[in-house]
């Protein structure tokens, strides 16, 4: 009753940005990731009919904590699939995310969480089932099962039967990079939870929002289809913008950006004015991902350490989907 597994996170390329249902986490858009190589978190899960509780420690510290109500929530879940309800945990999960790098390790945590978890258990799951249970730990967290591009499909059912990730295209089809951005800006104020919520309930954009998306997908799969790179940067770095917009309409009003986080966004566009393309996408926080190609990553790094307020740019590639150790 026991299992390792590791997952990668992911970077959004079209956002999700929207729930239509909070609890079984049903998005109201389809989105699109990219999986990155560089950054995962690797997850023991451990049975024991001893235990009377779920015990969770990340990074070798003991949880007690938010973060370990939302580990037990989703262990919760596994049992009533197991239909093993008094059967607890010991979790051990170890981060290689650098939260100061602005990526959410939810993505990644609830990925490896959820593939441990009914590995232990020997739920003989389809990707697709993992998919989507995961997806209600946490919504990024269901495109993180695949490698390279993935689509995560909203579905229509209420029930979130058909609400799971897919793949776009395997890890290997394309060698497109991205650069995470580090501030020195202080942590974010505003969850991509709450941030997600106050914009559908208050935004007067949000609808744009998401009658804009079906068009934006299509668009950006042609384009990783094609490998072709401007067309891809182009779609991602607008759709990014357009969710930010919603923010700015939402009551009270908010945003993810710093001053650090413009000068970056600005240094990306003189970029393609001198040739090199380049091309950027912010998560709810004020870190920038840069999107590149690797004959650039040079300048492109040279550049972008070089911005007043920048403290680290790491330096990512395609990653693959979950795996078992
Ligand atoms: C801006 O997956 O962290 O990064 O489902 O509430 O856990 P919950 O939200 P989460 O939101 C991610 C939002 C985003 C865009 C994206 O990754 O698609």
């Amino acid at each position: 009753m026991k299992a390792t597994a590791k997952a990668h996170t992911n970077i959004a390329l079209i956002k999700y940005w929207g729930k239509r249902d909070e609890k079984l986490i049903l998005p109201t858009n389809n989105s699109l990731s990219l999986t990155l190589d560089g950054f995962y978190t690797k997850t023991t899960v451990e049975f024991r009919e001893d235990l009377t509780e779920d015990i969770f420690y990340l990074d070798h510290k003991l949880v007690t904590d938010e973060q370990y109500h939302r580990v037990t929530k989703f262990l919760d879940l596994i049992r009533e699939y197991a239909q093993e309800k008094t059967l607890f945990a010991e979790v051990h999960s170890i981060n290689e995310v650098p939260t100061a790098a602005g990526f959410a390790s939810s993505a990644s945590g609830f990925a490896a969480l959820a593939a441990a978890a009914a590995r232990a258990l020997n739920l003989g799951l389809s990707d697709q089932e993992l998919s989507k249970i995961t997806r209600q730990g946490s919504g990024s967290a269901c495109r993180s099962i695949y490698g390279g591009f993935v689509e995560w499909h909203k579905g229509m059912e209420l029930d979130g039967s058909d609400s799971y990730a897919v793949p776009v295209s395997p890890q290997d089809h394309w060698d497109v990079r991205v650069a995470a951005v580090v501030l020195s800006a202080k942590m974010k104020k505003v969850s991509s939870r709450e941030g997600m919520r106050r914009t559908v309930e208050t935004s007067p954009f949000f609808s744009s929002w998401v009658d804009s998306i079906p068009s934006d997908l299509e668009d950006i799969k042609q384009g990783i289809k094609e490998r072709d790179f401007e067309k891809v940067g182009q779609i991602a770095e607008a759709n990014c913008l357009k969710m930010h917009a919603t923010t700015l309409g939402a009551n009270p009003p908010f945003t993810y950006w710093h001053d650090t986080t413009l000068a970056v966004m600005q240094t990306v566009q003189q970029l393609r004015e001198n040739g090199i393309p380049a091309y950027f996408t912010i998560d709810a926080g004020p870190n920038v991902k840069v999107l590149y190609l690797p004959e650039n990553e040079e300048k492109v790094q040279d550049i972008l350490r070089e911005i007043p307020g920048v403290t680290d740019v790491k330096l990512s590639r395609s990653g693959q989907g979950v795996t078992y150790i």
